[in-house]
């Protein structure tokens, strides 16, 4: 049986670690009362595509209009704590999906570790974007995506660097500022050697995790996450790189901020948090962006044909506060979703160890 939508009448206390339990909150605002059951989702029409660009290529235009929507959906938190589209609302819902809020079928619900995981990430997205966009008054404004499967996007795109501005986060561990070169298979040990050989290294393994590892759909989505039945297995990318770059970017665990604060991986490093960092959306954005690049290479390599996959559900907040049920089987395509990712080489292609 496919996983249902989680009732957001039923979200509870989320915790943070796992280790000492300690609790959060992070359930959605409520329904607006003309709503009873939550509908489904149309697309609404949509007269030009949005085109996802390389965060490390963009330009200071861009950079401006980004920095100014997420900076009006950081000042909705103040003014009005409640409106869904606000910064730590939208972060929220990670933490919802993630930290156990819903129990479903008798379970705790984790998008997480399982063949959940793409699918979740790319409707997560996708409204995010559309609410940027409607903060700007720009319905064409598209997500950057952290190109770190090339060599030019292997650092933190400099545009998050910039100390003062919305999208820097002040909580990211500092070993990723001033253009340090990140090994995308770390899972925090450091190796010390070149640049170059960092990078080449990050070829050979991206092509190992897109290609070698992954020639069929269940071993690049992940295991079955099935209605009272989850196993936990990661597909290829969302353990490597997609892990590391979470850990590389967030605090070191037990460690303490500044203030005296302990840390528990914020923010990139915690499901609960991550969403507090805006590269969190520029990294999803590739991870997103090689689940097209994955089909591409062809073989067997396909979306997974399951209904327990294609039929599950989740439900978000849309650009106008409505909530809406969305189905798996509706985000294969981003076209069809109204978006696509500018192209850039993929030189882990030729990458075969
Ligand atoms: Cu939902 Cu990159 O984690």
């Amino acid at each position: 049986t496919p996983i249902p939508s989680p009732d957001l009448k039923t979200c509870g206390r989320a915790t943070i670690s796992d280790g000492p339990l300690v609790p959060y909150t992070c359930c959605p605002p409520p329904m607006p009362t003309n709503f009873d059951t939550i509908p489904y989702y149309k697309f609404p029409s949509m007269t030009k595509l949005r085109i996802r660009s390389p965060a490390h290529a963009v330009d200071e235009e861009y950079i401006a209009k980004y920095n100014l929507a997420i900076s009006r959906m950081k000042d909705l938190d103040k003014t009005e704590p409640l409106n869904p589209l606000g910064f730590k609302q939208q972060a929220n819902i990670h933490c919802a999906y993630c930290n156990g809020a819903y129990i479903i079928g008798g379970k705790v619900l984790q998008v997480h570790n399982s063949w959940l995981f793409f699918p979740f990430h790319r409707w997560y997205l996708y409204f995010y974007e559309r609410i940027l966009g409607k903060l700007i008054d720009d319905p064409t404004f598209a997500l950057p995506y952290w190109n770190w499967d090339h060599p030019k996007g292997m650092r933190l795109p400099p545009m998050f660097d910039r100390e003062g501005t919305s999208i820097y986060d002040e909580r990211r561990n500092q070993q990723v500022r001033n253009g340090t070169v990140m090994d995308l298979g770390s899972f925090g040990d450091k190796v010390q050697t070149t640049q170059l050989q960092l990078m080449s290294n990050n070829l050979t393994l991206m092509y190992r995790q897109m290609v070698t590892n992954a020639p069929c759909p269940l071993l690049f989505f992940g295991a079955p996450y099935v209605l009272g039945n989850n196993v936990e297995a990661p597909g290829t990318i969302e353990n490597i790189p997609h892990i590391p770059v979470h850990i590389w970017a967030g605090t070191v665990r037990g460690s303490t901020f500044p203030n005296g604060d302990r840390s528990y991986g914020e923010d990139m490093g915690n499901f609960y948090s991550a969403g507090l960092d805006p590269v969190f959306y520029c990294h999803h954005g590739n991870v997103d962006r090689m689940w097209n690049e994955w089909k591409a290479i062809g073989g067997k390599r396909r979306d997974l044909s399951e209904k327990d996959w294609l039929n599950s559900e989740f439900f978000f907040y849309d650009e106008n506060k409505k909530p809406y049920r969305v189905k798996v089987r509706d985000c294969l395509d981003t076209k069809k979703m109204g978006y696509d990712y500018a192209p850039m080489p993929t030189p882990w292609r030729n990458f075969k160890p």
